[in-house]
């Protein structure tokens, strides 16, 4: 199977209120994206790398890609979906994807081991799927002026994450459809969803996280300088 990662990498980064997109800060001397993409092209499966970043940006030309696999600049949207759409199409078209990885710039620290276990289930199953943890807090439904209105079966409940790994044809056609349908679409498996389908949850850890906040840059640096990560 030839399966090509699309990383959206187009935002601002307005939650994280620094000058430089999130994705551009450094951690031990590269970009945040560097880390993100340079962990999905080392699985052997993996074979290039499309990365859709803004018509304004100044900072992707001056990264160094590892040696080997190539790695794809395309431009991205408006809205991370739209980013990821311009990526996929890309992949289709001219990187003759069977699968695309779908894995946001602003999370750089990727278990190995996690992204091995997502890519070996979901080609076992033939399905598509997502990296996901269960929530761990006690969840409660907000009612008006903040009282709790009830307290919600965390048993079902799960965090998405990324990578999120599906048929690209499939992939391109549901966000097409659900895009121009105006559809609320905040990962790619909800493209999916939407059009009756119900892709796997594979479960991940919660290092995983994606840099919003300022706070998050020194927790994801402590990540990656542990072992396991
Ligand atoms: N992204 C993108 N194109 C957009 C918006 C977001 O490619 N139009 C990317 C971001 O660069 C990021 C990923 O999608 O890697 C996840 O989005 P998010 O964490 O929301 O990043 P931002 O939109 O940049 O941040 P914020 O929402 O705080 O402005
Ligand atoms: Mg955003």
């Amino acid at each position: 199977a030839n399966l090509v990662a699309v990383i959206p990498a187009a935002g601002v980064g307005s939650r994280m209120q620094s000058d430089c997109p999130k994705q551009y800060l450094t951690i031990d001397n590269q970009p945040v994206l560097w880390h993100s993409v340079c962990r999905l092209l080392a699985h052997p499966l993996v074979s290039q790398a499309v990365v859709a970043v803004s018509s304004v940006d100044p900072y992707i030309a001056d990264i160094q890609w590892p040696e080997g696999k190539p790695v794809h600049i395309v431009e991205g949207g408006k809205e991370r979906a739209d980013s990821v759409l311009a990526g996929i199409r890309y992949a289709t078209s001219q990187c003759q994807a069977d699968w695309v990885l779908v894995h946001d710039a602003a999370r750089p620290c990727l278990r190995p081991a996690d992204l091995n276990n997502l890519i070996d289930s979901l080609l076992a199953a033939d399905q598509g799927g997502i990296l996901a943890v269960p929530v761990r807090d006690t969840m409660k439904r907000a009612g008006i002026n903040r009282v709790i209105s009830e307290t919600v079966d965390r048993n079902a409940l799960w965090h998405a994450q990324t990578p999120q790994l599906f048929p690209a044809q499939a992939l391109e056609q549901a966000l097409t459809q659900a895009l121009a349908a105006g559809a609320n679409i905040t990962d790619e498996a909800s493209a999916l969803e939407w059009l009756g389908e119900q892709p796997l949850l594979v479960e991940g850890h919660a290092d995983n996280i994606k840099i919003t906040h300022p706070e998050d840059l020194a927790l994801a640096r402590f990540y990656l300088s542990q072992d396991v990560i």
